[in-house]
């Protein structure tokens, strides 16, 4: 593959990324989310030292690694970041602490959002594909064809929070077979009232549910973070970047409770409760009027910072 990053995508706050994981310059950062290498690019020339093991789901990502000693990328699923690391790295087999930095760049890149075959865009005529590996076994076409009318309302509520998730199942249903994601987009908008099709395009939240349920990307997150953090070693960071209000509500209470240490009612004489802090929450950032003006894909973006402390 001969794109440059910038052409398969282009990274978001990557500046702030490259900051905050300042004290993993010398250690290992795991790139869970690797895409086009954006965020590993800067971080490698920021900091000559650091090594980066790159995941991703998807075959094109891994082909686009950059030809850098510094760099190893394996295709996986970010949910097994504790196994792929142990797995890849000569590490002692005591894993946990190993690791200086994490970054999760969730979602999909631009890459795959703009290749009509992959089934992502609804402005583009492809199959309703969505996968973002092979590793995935059902499509999302599958789900628009085969899911009764009640699942489809529910898949269409829970992970795209659309208002009019009955109506666009109803329309669905009667509309099957569809094909392409084109007409799928055009069931979808002549399924919603009129004034729902001038807020954006009608077939976002429900593009954006079938893309989470087809990659089950919400328990790869909890499953993923989780582990993220206890690879993490003391002084360690992870850095994630969420698209939307399902992934950022994870992302926030994992660190919230994460950062969360004893919560006895006050006077009590010792610790009844037994929690400590694993966590230091260092906070959100978004992106400057001037990102979003250079890369409108980056207008949703938030991305939530956590230091480990020692246990
Ligand atoms: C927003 S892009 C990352 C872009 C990257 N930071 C860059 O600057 O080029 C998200 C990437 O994460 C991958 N991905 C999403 N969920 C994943 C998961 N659970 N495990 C591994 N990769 C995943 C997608 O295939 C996609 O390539």
């Amino acid at each position: 593959m001969d794109q440059t990053s910038n052409s398969y995508h282009q990274p978001v706050l990557a500046e702030a990324c490259v900051e905050m994981l300042a004290p993993a310059a010398s250690g290992l950062i795991v790139d869970g989310t690797f895409g086009g290498g954006g965020h590993s690019r800067a971080l490698l020339s920021a900091y000559p030292q650091v090594r980066i093991l790159g995941i991703d789901r998807d075959p094109d990502a891994v082909a686009n690694a950059p030809d850098d000693p510094r760099v190893h990328v394996v295709l996986g699923n970010f949910s097994e970041i504790e196994r792929i690391v142990r797995d890849e790295l000569e590490f002692p087999p005591d894993v946990p602490g190993t690791v200086g930095g994490v970054l999760l760049d969730l979602g999909i890149s631009s890459h795959q959002v703009d290749t009509a075959e992959r089934g992502f865009s609804y402005r583009r005529t492809g199959p309703i594909d969505m996968r973002m590996g092979s590793d995935v076994p059902v499509s999302a076409g599958d789900l628009v064809n085969e899911l009764d009318e009640a699942e489809l309302r529910e898949l269409i509520h829970r992970y795209g929070e659309e208002r009019h998730a009955g109506r666009i199942a109803h329309a669905i249903v009667a509309a099957r077979p569809i094909h392409d994601t084109t007409a799928l987009a055009e069931v979808i908008a002549n399924a919603v009232p009129a004034a729902a099709r001038r807020a954006g395009h009608p077939a976002r939240k429900t593009f954006q549910a079938l893309r989470i349920a087809t990659n089950a990307e919400l328990d790869a997150l909890s499953t993923g973070l989780a582990s993220a953090i206890d690879l993490l070693r003391p002084g360690g960071r992870i850095c994630v970047i969420s698209y939307h209000s399902l992934e950022d509500r994870i992302v926030k209470r994992t660190i919230v409770h994460g950062a969360t240490g004893c919560i006895c009612p006050p006077g009590l004489p010792v610790c009844g409760c037994g929690r400590s802090a694993s966590l230091r929450n260092l906070g959100r950032f978004k992106p400057s009027e001037s990102e979003i003006a250079a890369n409108p894909r980056s207008r949703s973006a938030v991305m939530r910072v956590a230091e480990k402390v020692a246990a």
